[in-house]
């Protein structure tokens, strides 16, 4: 695991869309997965600006989201397709059929999910995933407790993750869906490349665990370290619970030397 600990926001995102970037430079027809929330929006600002500036095309790529709400409307603003269109997609040049979402109104969630898995592996695979995290350790909406091999699925969120996301529909969390159709950890962890993203202290428990913990159901995001090319990207407070954080700052200067 690379674990790069930044003092600011924009030198996250600079990172991580410094490795999007040269994803698509070598593989102009690379396949991005894509993480909706908070946690990437500086990453997805910066590309945006370096395809208006011609520094990287994604013309030629397509996408793959992680997650849906299971049940809202079409036009809800917090369904997870339409905050991606208006977060990231609409300002950049992917073809609009190429960015991929589950169907989270699907009149058969069980068969569109795997239906979803089918198509990235036909698709060829995921080149570089963008991850965030839950306070409660899941990636993607993979909860505590579930398969760490799982493939995509219809899931039932924690109360923890309902509370966290009700800052998104007036704070108040009767609004927030009680289910998801999430990629599983087995669909995340084929990825090539993984790079997860997360700011602030109300992720240091979880990003601690991610790094330092045992890989266990309780905490979802460890079984990344069992991938051979994930990459964590936190700020000073995100990392503030780890007990090795000053390593880790080492070893990320001395590997970019
Ligand atoms: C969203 C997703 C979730 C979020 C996580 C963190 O597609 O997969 O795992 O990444 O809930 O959310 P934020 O970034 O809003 O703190």
């Amino acid at each position: 695991m690379r674990v790069g600990i930044f003092s600011d926001d924009t030198a996250i995102g600079t990172v991580a869309a410094d490795l999007i970037n040269e994803l698509y430079l070598r593989k102009p027809d690379a396949v991005l997965g894509l993480a909706t929330g908070s946690s990437p929006l500086t990453t997805y600002a910066i590309l945006t600006e370096r395809v208006k500036e011609g520094r990287v095309s994604f013309a030629q790529g397509q996408a793959f989201m992680l997650d849906e709400y299971v049940g809202l409307d079409l036009d809800h603003p917090q369904r997870y397709r339409n905050v991606i269109d208006r977060e990231f997609a609409s300002g950049v040049d992917f073809p609009s059929h190429a960015i991929n979402g589950p169907d989270g109104n699907a009149p058969d969630l069980v068969s569109g999910a795997a239906l979803y898995d089918r198509s990235i592996a036909e698709a060829g695979g995921v080149d570089l995933q963008i991850l965030g995290i839950g306070s409660d350790g899941h990636i993607a909406f993979n909860e505590p407790g579930g398969s760490l091999a799982s493939r995509t699925h219809v899931g039932v969120l924690t109360e923890q993750t309902r509370r966290d996301n009700a800052r998104f529909f007036d704070n108040d969390i009767t609004q927030v869906p009680t289910h998801c159709v999430t990629q599983g950890l087995g669909t995340i962890m084929e990825a090539r490349r993984l790079v997860l993203i997360a700011q602030g202290a109300g992720k240091a428990e979880a990003v601690r665990e991610l790094v330092e913990g045992a890989v266990s159901a309780h905490w979802p995001a460890t079984i990344m370290q069992m991938h051979p090319d994930a990459w964590v990207l936190v700020d000073d407070d995100a990392a503030s619970a780890l007990d090795l954080a000053d390593y880790y700052r080492e070893v990320w200067e001395k590997s970019r030397a």
